[in-house]
């Protein structure tokens, strides 16, 4: 029997959940049964999701983990979405140290301090799903985006300690790659200009589907992963990028 509500009774938290694909996947989880806490470093955008779908809003920078310590500690969750993430697109001899801990802060450090405020209270409960939303540039790498794919493939790397460490508390962790995903980041990247639409459409004949891939179909992959039914699935990377890990 398939259950449309997988996930209720159950808490969320995701990050960056005031758009994008981390909105898609607030509107999903609460669409599956799930209470969800918006996290974002923007809280009318977090506010405008969590009142579409009956959830809460905080305002918390990632990259600060007293914030989210604060934030968190007390919670009780049963899924953890990583997905909060930015970049600042540049050929990697201009990058300045300044720049690579501005990307290395919200989307690897960010990654370690949410999941740091919430194991505990999983590891009491015995059961938890985190999921993380890195990039196929983690995997394959991507031009003029070096640290952020440093800072994905770490969270790779993470993960899968993460599930190692935490399988005997009945704990999952996984990481889901997106390829090029239609939201405002490509809209950034779009505003650099010609050489900004060159490499959204060179993204785009990278897939094998030969398109940009949508928000849903990114909080579908989460979902499927949040849900109580992936318990057998752990330190995976699931790609949702239209083939582009396959290459060529
Ligand atoms: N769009 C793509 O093509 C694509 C591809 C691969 C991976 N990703 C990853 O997916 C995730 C979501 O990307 P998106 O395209 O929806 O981006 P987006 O820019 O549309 O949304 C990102 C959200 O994260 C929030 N955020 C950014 N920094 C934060 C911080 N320090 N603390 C709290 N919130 C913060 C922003 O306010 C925003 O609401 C990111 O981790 C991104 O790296 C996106």
């Amino acid at each position: 029997m398939v259950d449309a509500y997988r996930l209720a009774g159950q808490r969320a938290v995701v990050t960056g959940g005031g758009r994008g694909i981390g909105a898609a996947v607030c509107r999903r989880l609460a669409a599956e049964g799930a209470t969800v806490l918006v996290l974002d470093r923007d809280l009318d955008m977090a506010q405008e999701v969590a009142a579409d779908i009956g959830g809460e809003a905080v305002c918390v920078d990632v990259g600060d983990p007293a914030a989210v310590q604060e934030a968190l500690r007390d919670g009780v969750f049963h899924v953890l979405v990583n997905n909060a993430g930015f970049d600042e697109f540049g050929w990697f001899t201009e990058v300045t140290p300044a720049q690579w801990q501005r990307i290395l802060r919200v989307n690897l450090e960010g990654v370690l301090a949410c999941t740091q405020a919430v194991l505990p209270a999983m590891q009491r409960a015995r059961y938890g799903r985190i999921v993380t939303i890195s990039s196929e540039a983690g995997r394959i790498g991507s031009k003029g985006n070096a640290v952020y794919a440093a800072a994905k493939a770490g969270a790779l790397g993470f993960t899968k300690s993460i599930a190692r460490e935490n399988a005997r508390f009945a704990i999952t962790a996984n990481v889901v790659a997106p390829g090029p995903i239609e939201t405002p980041l490509l809209d950034q990247v779009r505003a650099l200009g010609e050489q900004g639409t060159r490499m959204v459409a060179a993204m785009e004949a990278g897939t094998q589907l030969g398109r940009l891939g949508t928000v849903d179909e990114v909080a579908a992959a989460v979902a499927f992963l949040a849900a109580p039914e992936a318990s057998y699935v752990t330190g995976e990377v699931l790609g949702v990028s239209g083939g582009m890990g396959l290459g060529g």
